[in-house]
């Protein structure tokens, strides 16, 4: 039964993150130390935390990536254990990650490279030209020129168009839960604003996405407004708190907040 069909008919959350371990797969310190986060369906979260918090660990491991192995805990789509589950298979079920893609992969145009993850997650195999078609409006909606699917992959891309391109990719594979990196593009505010209003414009369209933002800066979260903001010191989330958490985040810093 897919997570889909599960979904459906379960009463279980969305996508849920349940005392989450995790240290580098050579054995080393243990980075993530019991992480307990749920996001149910449409919802928006945000998770902040300090450089060296574990955010871009955290990422990596809901990526499923083999670079860290899970110690403990588990994380869960429509109640359905996938903590062991390879990527690729995340990806079919409906998980997101938009930072899965941030490389230049030489030679391969945006709608090339979207007809492969198309093929990958859906099984739906289109020609270049009902691909370009049904991209059309997307494009529109997200201020994209339409030659900007024949560019190659990221390759001279701005901060802004790398974020459009991952924005396009979640419009377009139709995720259950996207899981949005935006620890490195934090300095650029054109990507964040692409990345908010993205974000508003597929949510419109698909009201039972769940996203998790993970980002250190609290500019992203003005334009995003999440339902839930979670602060991460340590590899553990010691505090969780309403959209005002942010903000006193910004005028305060992660110090000054007790943390
Ligand atoms: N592959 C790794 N090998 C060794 N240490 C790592 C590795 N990945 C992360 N760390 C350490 O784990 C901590 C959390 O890192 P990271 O997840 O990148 O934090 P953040 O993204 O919040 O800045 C840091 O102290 C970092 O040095
Ligand atoms: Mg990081």
């Amino acid at each position: 039964m897919s997570a889909n069909t599960l979904g459906a008919m379960s009463e279980a959350p969305l996508f849920e993150i349940s005392g989450l371990h995790a240290r580098t797969a050579e054995g080393g310190v243990e980075i993530l130390r019991g992480i307990d986060l749920t996001v149910g369906s449409g919802e928006v979260h945000a998770l902040m935390g300090p450089n060296g918090s574990g955010k871009s660990t955290l990422a990596t491991v809901l990526l499923g990536s083999p670079e860290y192995e899970v110690t403990g805990g588990t994380i869960r789509l429509f109640g359905e254990d996938i903590t062991d589950w390879p990527a690729d298979v995340r990806g079919k079920a409906g998980v997101f990650l938009a930072f899965q893609y941030p490389q230049e992969i030489a030679g391969v145009s945006v709608i090339n490279f979207m007809r492969q993850a198309l093929s990958a997650r859906k099984g739906i195999d289109l020609s270049v030209l009902e691909l370009r078609l049904s991209i059309m409006e997307w494009m529109q909606r997200l201020e994209m020129d339409p030659s900007f699917a024949d560019r190659y992959l990221n390759e001279g891309f701005s901060g802004g168009e790398k974020k459009r391109n991952e924005i396009l990719q979640m419009a377009i594979l139709e995720p259950e839960i996207a899981i949005l990196d935006e620890t490195d593009s934090g300095l650029d505010i054109d990507a964040l604003k692409v990345v908010a209003k993205g974000v508003q414009e597929v949510r419109s369209e698909r009201p039972r996405l769940g996203v998790l933002a993970i980002t250190h800066y609290q500019r992203l979260l003005t334009e995003l407004r999440p339902d839930r903001v979670h602060i991460l010191v340590d590899g553990r989330i010691v505090e969780s708190g309403g959209p005002e958490l942010a903000d006193r985040i910004e005028h305060e810093g992660y110090e000054r907040v007790g943390l």
